[in-house]
Parts: structure tokens; C-alpha cells; sequence
């Protein structure tokens, strides 16, 4: 008998078929009712007493046996059927959709550019930064709001490690570390303890511009601001600046373009005013340019800061801050780009 169960596993193991058919005649003949298996367990109260243990163990070792094999032909032909039945291995590869840039990429890039043919180059500084960067080179008071809890994320206890708030903080970077001429952008991360609602988040990003040198002035501000808007915006679009405040810049000011989708007549967007605020600027502080180690009688400059989120939203019509972060390819798709 141990040599019938020897023979019946060789059989299954060199056994190959070709249908799916023939999967199922294999279950029948070993393991259904009337099988093999069940016809060796039927024989084996004929087993002499001294081999029952040997020739049981091998008919359970079979039968487990026969079970897997029949259950392992059974799934290749489902995974093929899945696959669309047969494999044609000379079918050409479902194609594959490459990524897009993420739309704040694009506009990032091309903000890049357009500064880039006025001169100005790209640096970077670190997302993880202390008081002195952010806050205290930019003439913050201590007691400035900006510096509390409620805006600036600490890390940890220690309040001179925390995130940046905005890309400013390269800006005394930059001007530490080189004398003017300086024309630069600062593109980057920031992070603000804020509540995210569809127009804010506390992660956003930022570019920010500086440009110091002897004898630089409010007008030259205007026209690198003009031109800029005219290229990102359209050549038809104006500018007009409102006084502001910013503890860095004096004076400064905070610009609007006209309403690129109304066209300056009024729309929901631009909320009937016919204008958009866009960014932030002004003449460098004096203290400042002293406080980085650059001579405020000799030289000045100006800097300018845009949040890139509210600049891709007004470019494409996008209404909620947070698709930005979600990395849902229904939007991601949208955007293509040749930068
Ligand atoms: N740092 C300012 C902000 O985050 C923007 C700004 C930059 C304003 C440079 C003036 C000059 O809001």
C-alpha cells in the first residue's frame, strides 16, 4: 500500500494541464467522494496492525498534498482569467501616465524666471530656525504678537528653535554672509500656528525678494513689481500700493494687481473691488541692513514677500487652500507644465 501512495504523489507532482476542466477532473479523481484518497482511507482497515501508523501518515501526507496542488493550478488559471484569460505576452504594456509638476511647483518656477531675467538669483535657507533670523534682525519688538505661541511653532521648550514664519529669514542670511550688490528671491516653506480653513493653512509658501545696493530706491521697487505682475499676470494688468506696516521695511506697503478675471470691472474673486492683494514690501529698514552687517549710509534696498498659494489660487481659479496638500491626482492631473 505505501508503495500505491508513493506512486499516486509522483503522478501529482509531474502532473501539468492546459484547461481549467482539467483542474476540476483532477479534483475528482483523488479528493472528492468517490476519489482516490477516500478509496485508500476505505483500504486502510486491511493495513496489518504494525504499519497502520506508517501508512496513515502517509495517506494524510497525500491527501494534504493533492489539496494543494489542486488548489495551486486552480488560482493560476483564475489570476490569468483575471488578467483578461490567456496572457498575450506580445500585447504592447498598458501605458504608464507620467506625474505632472504640483501646481504650486509650476508657479514657483515661473516666478523663478521672471525674476531671474531681472537679474535676481535663488537661495535657500533652513525650514528649522531661531529667533534671531526670524524675528530679532528684522527689528521685531519683543513683544511683537508674531513671536507668540498663537503664530510661531516652538520646538520644544526652547523659544530660539522654532519654524519660520516666512522666507524673511533668509533674507538676513544672505545679507550676512555678502556684501551689495545683493538681488536675490528666497523661495520656501513656512509654518503659522493658524486654523486651516479654505484660505489658510499653517503650512504655506512663500517667495521673497531683496535687492540692496547704493542708491536703490521706491521707484525701483514699483517697476521690478510692475513687471513681475505684468509677466505672471498679463501685460494688461496694474498695480496700485496701499501704506502698510511690516517691523522690517519702512516704508512699506502692500500691492494689488488688477482682477486678472474680471479685468478690473469687478467679479466674486476680487469681491466688486476690481483688485487682489498679492504681496507685501518696502524699503529695507535701516536698522536692519546695520543689524546684518551692511552700511545703511551707503547702501539701501528693497525686499518684497508673496505667499505662492494665493498666487496659483487666483491664477487657476482654486478655492480651497487645502487641495494643495492633499495629493488627490484628480487635481494633481489638472496641471501640466513645460517648466
Ligand atoms: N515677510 C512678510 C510676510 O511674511 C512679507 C514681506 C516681505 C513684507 C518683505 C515686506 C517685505 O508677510
Amino acid at each position: 500500500m505505501l508503495e500505491k501512495i508513493k506512486q499516486l504523489k509522483e503522478e501529482l507532482e509531474n502532473i501539468s494541464v492546459s484547461a481549467k476542466q482539467e483542474v476540476e477532473d483532477l479534483r475528482i479523481k483523488y479528493i472528492s467522494k468517490k476519489g482516490l484518497l477516500n478509496q485508500l482511507f476505505a483500504d486502510f482497515k486491511n493495513v496489518e496492525a504494525d504499519q497502520k501508523k506508517a501508512v496513515g501518515q502517509a495517506i494524510n501526507e497525500l491527501k494534504e498534498f493533492a489539496q494543494n496542488k489542486i488548489n495551486e493550478l486552480k488560482e493560476s488559471f483564475e489570476n490569468a482569467e483575471h488578467a483578461g484569460g490567456q496572457t498575450d505576452l506580445s500585447m504592447p504594456a498598458e501605458p504608464l501616465r507620467p506625474g505632472t509638476r504640483h501646481p504650486l511647483s509650476i508657479v514657483r518656477n515661473e516666478i523663478i524666471e521672471i525674476f531671474a531675467r531681472l537679474g535676481f538669483t535663488v537661495a535657500e535657507g533652513p525650514e528649522i530656525e531661531d529667533d534671531w533670523h526670524v524675528f530679532s534682525a528684522l527689528n521685531f519688538p519683543p513683544e511683537h504678537p508674531a513671536r507668540d505661541m498663537q503664530d510661531t511653532f516652538f520646538i520644544q521648550k526652547d523659544p530660539d528653535v522654532l519654524l519660520r514664519t516666512h522666507t524673511s529669514s533668509v533674507q538676513v542670511r544672505v545679507m550676512e554672509k555678502s556684501q551689495p550688490p545683493i538681488r536675490a528671491i528666497f523661495p520656501g516653506r513656512v509654518f503659522r500656528n493658524e486654523a486651516i480653513s479654505a484660505r489658510a493653512h499653517c503650512i504655506f509658501h512663500q517667495v521673497e525678494g531683496l535687492y540692496v545696493d547704493e542708491n536703490v530706491s521706491f521707484a525701483d521697487l514699483k517697476q521690478t513689481l510692475l513687471y513681475f505682475s505684468r509677466e505672471l499676470f498679463g501685460e494688461k494688468t496694474q498695480i496700485r500700493l496701499r501704506p502698510s506696516y511690516f517691523p522690517f521695511t519702512e516704508p512699506s506697503a502692500e500691492m494689488d494687481v488688477s482682477c486678472s478675471i474680471c479685468g478690473g470691472k469687478g467679479c466674486n474673486v476680487c469681491k466688486y473691488t476690481g483688485w487682489l492683494e498679492i504681496l507685501g514690501c518696502g524699503m529695507v529698514d535701516p536698522n536692519v541692513l546695520d543689524l546684518c552687517g551692511i552700511d545703511s549710509k551707503k547702501y539701501s534696498g528693497f525686499a518684497f514677500g508673496m505667499g505662492i498659494e494665493r498666487i496659483t489660487m487666483l491664477k487657476y481659479g482654486i478655492k480651497d487652500i487645502r487641495h494643495f496638500f492633499e495629493n488627490d491626482v484628480r487635481f494633481l492631473r489638472q496641471f501640466e507644465s513645460t517648466i
